[in-house]
């Protein structure tokens, strides 16, 4: 795959731990397993919790009794590991030797018993690490289990028992396991505004709920982490909206998706449904309320499978928490390699709780054409410490004895211009998106694909947010010094230009790792030329898609602009239509193009909760991999769309002749519908082969869009198509193209498909193609706009003696490529990257 040597040394990932690699189970290196005031070793599923005998040289000054109950516990598997206490009447600590720095959990059992004078429901202590207040004044009524998990950066660990005045701390069992490293990244989204958070890595986490939705408990024995997932009904509001679905078998792990260790196949393989009983017009949420303590941000991890949907892209949904719609449209098979039932998840940070009670929820698109439905398959919650690094409410500064220890500063907020600041937001955001998404992964700690040079001093850190973290230091790979971008291009030889743009010339280069790229450099620094350079930054770091275009760095050195990407073997999709002496593209490649570029751009449209409007799809923006795969491009005017509440963003207009959606010409006012148009136009294109304004043509048809509507309109479309194409394009699928390309170029926003839709559309238009028996009534049950009408297989109107209008491909400047912003001033032919 290309560029994917590059993106291996660009995962900075810390661990030495990979798990596509370590062929059986996680393996932790710090594994300390404690019954505490036990006289034996104890075994539970398949763990040895040793005897407390062997664990008194973790403890410090110990002061206080063993205690145990005379009472058998029967209640669980772990019932052993509670007939026995250590009871500490004064301060006392366990301190663990780290071998392995990490994140690591920290699981505390309590059982409360009488032991002679104690009785341990009485008693009330604070649980402390160095850096973090665990739990503070805490009794005990009922067993209890608490798990944490920190991040341990030091070679030990020290958990301190501290009793309230007058009374006593216990402990029936403790452990202190190494956690993978992918566990927890550092980067998640924020729900309200939904944006990049980065720092995980630096929290304290409480395990406030793990749920496995619609299946059994799967008990800590039958968990690759040796974790608890417990069983959703006691969670759900309106039980009788739900129903469960279990189908184990399915769960598939593949790249850039979850692991087995994120959560096991018993979690992803059952999930909790909408309970729609066969409506197709149910409108509802299926909702889970959990109990959690005002004042606190929470990390929300869903966990998606799709084992309910026969094929891709038939299930849409949206996903809440609290009032807050976080993903809207959720397409599990637009984030994964097509493939049905592949394991995903999605990390959310929430606002600090205000209420104690915290909801998330699921329900139907409101896409029209999708049945309603919608599942969760996992639910974990975590509570992250606050800004005292305390996970108890009044676990402030004073009150903790560990926390004067504690490092100041850790986060520092970034004193620098806004637009910096989003622009750095981005860039971090990025490193998130890649971990996730990219298939070819190793870990490597620091980014050098540029040897040396020693010219590496110039880093977003140093430049942009003196005093931030090492986190945020850490991520200077994205900037790539203005020295290997000219050792790239053979210092920006003319011979390796591969395209001029509005934006700047576009440089075919080399890295030294030989990596081929595509570099992208600006005009001198213009105010308009700055604020597109920083929204392609921020879009392609936000947005990493399959069918988006990567971006590999950036430089802006010396008042530069230049934008790195990976480079696209095969050019863009215009120049294989016409004018550049390509081999004509099969219907069969045209229409896996289309499929590609729809799938990127109903990402970019639904992948977030709020939609990015792209605002110049064109065929000079939609690249070709090596492999004939659409990728979109250029994203200097994209703008983020409307907020759920509006319809639409006003704006200036902008964007490119031929392709330009009239609604958002006439009312400025711009949605997602725009791109839809532009797609439709794309479409049309896509099938006659000829540029979308043409002034050499007769009047009537310079624009490609109205002349091809009026033989579509007519039922003639076949009569305009490219020459290449005809006899090999079966009724059906053409019907089915023209149909949707027709629906895309609706007057009105409103009435035009969503590009979900259309993507639907062009895989059935595939599907017609492909299919070698027809007319099975089945298909029409696929049918998403209109009817297929019952001539299939009619191939008469394809006889290619039939005249056509015939087109003059002249090598003539064709004004489609030129974005409005520019066209005033020259008129340049743009290949758009
Ligand atoms: C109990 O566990 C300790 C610590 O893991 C070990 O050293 C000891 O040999 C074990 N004893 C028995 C009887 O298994
Ligand atoms: C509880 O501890 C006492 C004193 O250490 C011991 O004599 C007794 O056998 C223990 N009882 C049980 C049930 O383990
Ligand atoms: C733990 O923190 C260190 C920084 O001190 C960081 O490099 C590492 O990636 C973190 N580990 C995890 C698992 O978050
Ligand atoms: C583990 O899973 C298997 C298969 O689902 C089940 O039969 C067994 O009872 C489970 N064990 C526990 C301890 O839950
Ligand atoms: C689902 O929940 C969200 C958030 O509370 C709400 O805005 C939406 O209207 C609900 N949808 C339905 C169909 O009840
Ligand atoms: C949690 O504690 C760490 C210090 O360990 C601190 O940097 C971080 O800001 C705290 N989290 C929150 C949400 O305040």
């Amino acid at each position: 795959m290309m560029g994917c040597k590059m993106f291996e040394l660009l995962f900075w990932v810390s661990s030495v731990l990979c798990f596509a690699c370590s062929a059986r189970g996680f393996k932790p290196a710090d594994n300390y397993l404690i019954d505490c005031g036990s006289p034996n070793n104890n075994t539970i599923g398949g763990r040895v919790f040793m005897a407390d005998e062997f664990a008194s040289k973790f403890l410090s000054a110990p002061q206080g009794v063993v205690g145990n109950t005379s009472k058998s516990i029967t209640s669980s598997a772990v019932s052993r590991l509670y007939e026995t206490a250590r009871i500490f009447t004064g301060v006392s600590e366990y301190t663990f030797s780290i071998s392995q720095g990490g994140r690591h959990w920290i699981r505390l059992y309590f059982y409360p018993f009488v032991y002679a004078s104690y009785d341990l429901r009485l008693a009330r202590f604070d649980v402390s690490t160095e850096n973090h207040v665990l739990l503070s004044s805490l009794s005990v009524g009922a067993p209890l289990v608490k798990e944490f998990s920190v991040n341990v950066t030091t070679n030990s660990l020290t958990i301190t028992f501290t009793p309230s005045e007058n009374s006593f701390a216990f402990i029936n069992a403790l452990e202190v396991v190494s956690a993978p490293d992918r566990l927890i990244l550092d980067d998640a989204r924020t729900v309200k505004p939904s944006m990049g958070f980065q720092g995980l890595m630096w929290q304290a986490l409480e395990t406030v709920a793990r749920v496995n939705m619609g299946g059994p408990m799967v008990s800590f024995d039958n968990d690759t982490l040796s974790r608890t997932w417990v069983p959703d009904q006691s969670f759900l509001i309106e039980k009788n909206l739900a129903s469960s679905v279990s189908n184990i078998r399915s769960v598939k792990y593949v790249d850039g998706g979850s692991t087995p260790e994120i959560a096991p196949a018993s979690v992803y393989g059952t999930c909790t449904k909408m309970n729609s009983l066969g409506d197709p017009n149910s409108n509802f949420n299926v909702t889970w309320e959990f109990n959690v303590d005002p004042g606190f941000h929470y990390l929300v991890r869903f966990h998606f499978c799709d084992i309910v949907s026969y094929s891709l892209n038939q299930l849409y949904f949206n996903v809440f928490i609290d009032s807050s719609m976080v993903v809207r449209d959720l397409d599990l098979s637009t984030y994964l390699v097509n493939v049905l039932a592949a394991a995903y998840y999605m990390d959310y940070v929430t606002d600090s709780a205000v209420t104690n009670k915290l909801r998330v929820s699921i329900g139907p698109s409101d896409l029209h054409d999708v049945y309603p439905d919608a599942i969760l398959n996992g639910l974990e919650i975590m509570k992250l410490n606050n800004s005292y690094g305390s996970l108890t409410g009044s676990g402030t500064a004073s009150t903790s004895r560990s926390s004067s220890k504690k490092k100041v500063g850790a986060i520092v907020s970034v004193s620098v211009g806004v637009a910096f600041g989003v622009l750095l937001a981005g860039v971090l955001f990025m490193f998130w998106r890649q971990r996730r998404q990219l298939a070819c992964r190793r870990e490597s700690k620091t980014w050098v694909p540029f040897s040396t040079n020693g010219g590496t001093s110039h880093t977003m850190g140093s430049k942009y947010s003196k005093g931030t973290t090492a986190s945020l230091n850490s991520n200077t790979g994205y900037h790539i010094p203005f020295l290997a971008v000219q050792e790239a291009t053979k210092n920006f030889d003319e011979s390796w230009v591969i395209g001029i743009g509005g934006f700047g010339k576009v440089y075919k280069g080399e890295l030294n790792d030989g990596t081929k790229v595509a570099v992208k450099r600006g005009n001198p620094r213009s105010q308009q030329g700055l604020a597109e350079f920083q929204t392609e930054i921020e879009m392609l770091s936000q947005f990493r898609h399959r069918h988006l275009v990567s971006l590999i760095g950036y430089c802006d050195e010396k008042n530069e602009m230049i934008l790195i990407y990976e480079y696209m073997e095969n050019g863009t999709l215009k120049s294989h239509l016409y004018g550049s002496g390509y081999p004509s593209l099969s219907w069969k490649q045209r229409l896996e193009i289309c499929i590609g570029a729809a799938r990127g751009l109903h990402y970019l449209h639904t992948g977030y909760a709020k939609a990015v409007i792209h605002r110049d799809v064109k065929s000079a923006n939609i690249l070709l991999d090596e492999n004939l795969m659409a990728k979109v491009a250029d994203f200097g005017l994209s703008k983020t769309g409307p907020e759920i509440d509006q319809s639409h963003v006003s704006t200036a207009v902008k964007g490119s002749f031929g392709y330009l959606d009239p609604e958002y010409f006439r009312r400025q006012q711009l949605t997602e519908k725009s791109d839809v148009y532009s797609f439709g136009v794309v479409l049309f294109e896509v099938l006659c082969a000829r540029p979308v304004i043409d002034p050499t043509l007769q009047r009537e048809m310079v624009n490609l869009a109205e002349w091809a509507m009026k033989w579509q309109k007519r039922g003639q479309l076949v009569q305009i198509i490219d020459p290449n194409l005809k006899g090999n394009i079966k009724p059906d699928s053409l019907r089915k193209f023209g149909e949707t390309a027709e629906k895309c170029l609706a007057d009105f926003g409103v009435d035009r498909p969503s590009m979900g839709d259309v993507l639907w559309n062009l895989e059935y238009a595939l599907q017609l193609q492909e299919a070698v028996v027809q007319g099975d009534p089945e298909d029409n049950s696929m049918n998403m706009i209109g009817d297929l009408s019952p001539q299939i297989n009619d191939f008469s109107q394809l006889d290619p003696t039939v005249s056509s209008a015939r087109f003059e491909l002249s090598s003539v400047d064709d004004l489609s490529g030129a974005s409005m912003s520019k066209v005033f001033s020259q008129l340049v032919k743009s290949e758009g990257r």
